[in-house]
């Protein structure tokens, strides 16, 4: 066994609302990895160091004064393609994809180029302290193997997924029907639940993927239930639009989904600006999670995800960057991000609504625990509770002076979160640890 003493932040793992739980002198204790190499190391015990040093004598402390030890982030929704397309401008969502994502995420037919790719995009999470990620690979199936590939030797909880994309995508990503749903459960086998890999059934968004490839993916979707299933809903007006048009009969955008069974627990769809009541509704009942990319959606002018409308249905949600449509892979952005966009809160046909002020303790959830209990992964990652995998940062204030100034002044614990939230980047993260061991 090892153990780290700094402050510690966690959440309760059994509160049904995201409480946060801290202790300015903690002891993580973490357990040993067994006998098999690169096998996972898990939480032991979280507390108060004072309590926890009696009870785990002998036990090799490493002391980490005046840093903040907490869970590793979860990126709810990331394309790793789009890691050089970040900072591309458009009108909005539809030309953004035509004039920049597509033309770049042909280049992925070539696996070297991919592996580059791969690399620097697993070098920018782990240098913020992301250390779980739901992504989109691109719709040509090695894209998907270099980058498993290498998560696999970091030893990194990753999931992702080929795009299925067989109409209204131009020559080079556009997949053929049967083709794309074969290369998917190749896909599968090859390597869900390998170490602690993940496959995510990837339809792109309604409008790009035929009905007979819905409905494959709804059938592959239901044969496999641990699998995970991604895609993005209700994240632009023209895109809305456009998809009442290919399906002038659903009930909405979010229907469409339904009606190829798409939506069940580890479903987890970017955006969810545009949904109604009776959508937010039907995610709760039926475990599907919502992926809030709030750098995403200012950027392209998307529009804002109405927080209040989504704690009150019981919907799940949680952060997201959205990279190369959001701006930043910076998990304090993210959080910064949707703080601003709860204050907005205001939703199409030119009603202004009062926004919600979310409290930083709850940003930092929902890009942690939350993130992981939208993924079905509670008690596995985003939470430093005792059982949980040893996936955790270390983040020092000291390396930006008006973090640490400001953290100095705070009276209470929001006040301390909120620092974090507002002023720090990926300066503070100091150490990354990954089941247990530290990120070369
Ligand atoms: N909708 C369909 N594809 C994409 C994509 O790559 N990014 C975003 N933000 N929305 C999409
Ligand atoms: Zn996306």
């Amino acid at each position: 066994m090892k153990a780290y003493r700094a402050s510690l932040l966690w959440f309760d793992a059994a509160a049904a609302q995201p409480t946060p739980r801290y202790e300015a002198d903690g002891l993580l204790v973490v357990g040993p990895a067994g006998e098999t190499p690169g096998a996972v190391r898990r939480v032991v015990a979280v507390g108060a160091y004072r309590e926890l040093a009696q009870r785990y004598p002998g036990v090799a402390v490493e002391h980490f004064p005046g840093r903040l030890i907490a869970p590793g982030f979860i990126d709810l929704h990331v394309h790793y393609p789009q890691t050089d397309v970040i900072g591309s401008p458009a009108e909005g969502l539809l030309p953004w994809l035509e004039h920049y994502t597509f033309p770049h995420e042909a280049r992925f037919a070539d696996p070297a180029y991919a592996d580059e790719v791969a690399e620097v995009f697993l070098d920018e999470l782990l240098r913020h302290g992301v250390t779980t990620a739901l992504t989109f690979a691109t719709s040509h199936p090695g894209s998907v193997d270099v980058l498993l590939g290498r998560a696999r030797t970091r030893g990194l909880r990753l999931v992702a997924g080929k795009v299925l994309q067989d109409r209204h995508s131009p020559d080079g990503v556009r997949d053929d029907t049967e083709q794309g749903l074969i290369d998917t459960e190749a896909l599968i086998g090859r390597w869900h639940g390998v170490d602690r890999l993940g496959y995510a059934i990837t339809p792109r968004f309604a409008p790009s993927c035929s009905d007979a490839q819905m409905r494959g993916a709804g059938e592959l979707a239901a044969c496999h239930p641990s699998v995970w299933i991604q895609s993005h809903v209700a994240e632009n007006l023209d895109e809305v639009r456009w998809v009442h048009e290919l399906y002038p009969h659903a009930r909405s955008y979010l229907g469409v989904y339904e009606g190829f069974g798409l939506l069940r627990e580890r479903a987890v769809y970017a955006h969810c600006i545009y949904l109604d009541d009776t959508d937010r509704a039907l995610m709760r009942d039926t475990g599907a999670a919502a992926a809030v990319s709030p750098t995403s959606n200012l950027f392209l002018g998307s529009g804002f995800f109405d927080y209040d409308r989504a704690r009150q249905s019981g919907m799940r949600y949680g952060l997201a960057s959205d990279v190369g449509g959001g701006t930043s892979f910076n998990p304090f952005h993210t959080m910064l991000a949707a703080y601003y966009v709860g204050r907005a809160s205001v939703n199409g046909g030119g009603t202004h609504k009062q926004g919600v002020s979310l409290a930083p303790s709850e940003l930092w959830w929902q890009h942690t625990a939350g993130a992981a209990h939208a993924m079905g992964l509670d008690g596995v990652v985003g939470n430093l509770a005792p059982g949980c995998e040893a996936d955790w940062v270390l983040l020092n204030p000291q390396r930006l002076p008006l973090l640490a100034r400001r953290l100095g002044q705070a009276e209470t614990l929001e006040e301390y979160l909120f620092a974090w939230v507002v002023l720090a980047d990926d300066r503070v993260v100091e150490r990354v640890s990954i089941a247990g061991a530290p990120v070369a």
